[in-house]
Formats: structure tokens, sequence, C-alpha cells
């Protein structure tokens, strides 16, 4: 059982369901006579986009970019790798980046700039959790679910090494499991 590998939940099935409503609403306010490009960052945020985008009140176009940074570590490498990339193009369009979290902002910087380059029309940010005391780039997100504390989180489309992405809520593992 997974349920056992863990030491605390700090977000909930029902805490991360109400935030991300909360967001609907708020992207829908903003984007009412637009048709954004909600663009999902593979694979942590798979779930966090499709609630978001279920959550939402106005035509999106859904697309996905799959980059890693951190491989099988708990620490990035610092370098961003395109494994997928977008269908669409980013040329002329409001690009919503959907981000389970930020920490070090590398990789959001990285499509941030990639997007410019591009000639988005808008980019903004959107990430379930961030946490700002691993920042090494000055990067904000303009809307955030809930600041996390500096501690390896699980769970909800995070993984670490590849596990524990699919468990229904956000998690830190017992500290024997990150060894
Ligand atoms: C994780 C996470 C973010 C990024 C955040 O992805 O999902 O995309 O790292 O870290 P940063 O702010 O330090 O760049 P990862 O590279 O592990 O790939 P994954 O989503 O496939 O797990
Ligand atoms: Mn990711
Ligand atoms: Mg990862």
């Amino acid at each position: 059982m997974i349920q056992n590998d863990i030491l605390k939940v700090l977000y909930s099935k029902e805490e991360l369901a109400q935030r991300t409503t909360e967001l609907g609403k708020e992207l829908t306010e903003d984007y009412r006579n637009k048709k954004p490009l909600l663009v999902g960052i593979l694979k942590g945020a798979i779930f966090f986009t499709t609630d978001l985008a279920k959550a939402m009140d106005i035509n999106v176009e859904i697309d996905f970019m799959d980059v890693s940074s951190y491989g099988n570590s708990t620490i990035s490498s610092g370098e961003v790798k395109i494994i997928k990339d977008l269908s669409a193009s980013a040329a002329d369009r409001d690009i919503i980046i959907v981000e389970d979290i930020i920490d070090s902002g590398r990789t959001l910087e990285y499509l941030v700039s990639l997007f410019k380059r591009r000639g988005a029309n808008t980019v903004k940010l959107v990430t379930l959790l961030d946490k700002p005391e691993g920042r090494v780039v000055d990067i904000k997100a303009d809307y955030v679910g809930f600041l996390v504390p500096n501690e390896f989180v699980v769970g909800y489309g995070i993984d670490f090494a590849e596990r524990y992405r699919n468990l229904p809520y956000v998690a830190v593992l017992k500290p024997e499991m990150y060894q």
C-alpha cells in the first residue's frame, strides 16, 4: 500500500478540489473574452490541468508540453529538456502555463521565454503549489493555489523517481522513502 509510505498529508483531495474551483473562477473572469491556450506541463501537471480546465466556464484549448529537469533525483539538474513539444502554435495566443509546483523556477523561466520567442500574445502562469524558498531565478506565478514549505512533496501528479504521482492528495513521504 503506497499510503503506508506517507508521513503527513499537506492538502487533502477536498482542499485541492476547493482551491482548483476558486482558481478556475478567477481565470474564467480574467479570460472571459479570450480563448486561452491552457498548456499543462507534463507529467506533474496532468491532474491539475484537467481539473482546472473543468473549473473554467469559458472555451479553452488544452495542450501539453513535456519537459523535465529533475530526472530521478530530488534536486533539479538545472537543465530543462523538451521531451514533447506543443501541438498548437504559440503565436498570437493567450497562453496560460499550468504547473503543479514552482521550486527553483527554472522550468517556468525557460517556458516563458520560449513562448515569448514564439510570438505569444500574453503568457501567464498558474501553479497549484509554490515553494518560494526554493527559488534560484526570479519567476513569479500569476495564480497560486498554495504556498508550500521547503519540503519535497509528492502526489496529485508530483513524483519522486516516477512514484507516488497517483496519490489523490499532496503529501510528504516518510524520510526513509527518499533514500
Ligand atoms: C517538476 C515539477 C515542475 C518542476 C518544478 O517537474 O513538476 O515542472 O519540476 O521545478 P523547478 O521550479 O525547480 O524547475 P520534473 O522536472 O520533475 O518533471 P515531471 O513533471 O515529469 O515530474
Ligand atoms: Mn513538471
Ligand atoms: Mg518530477
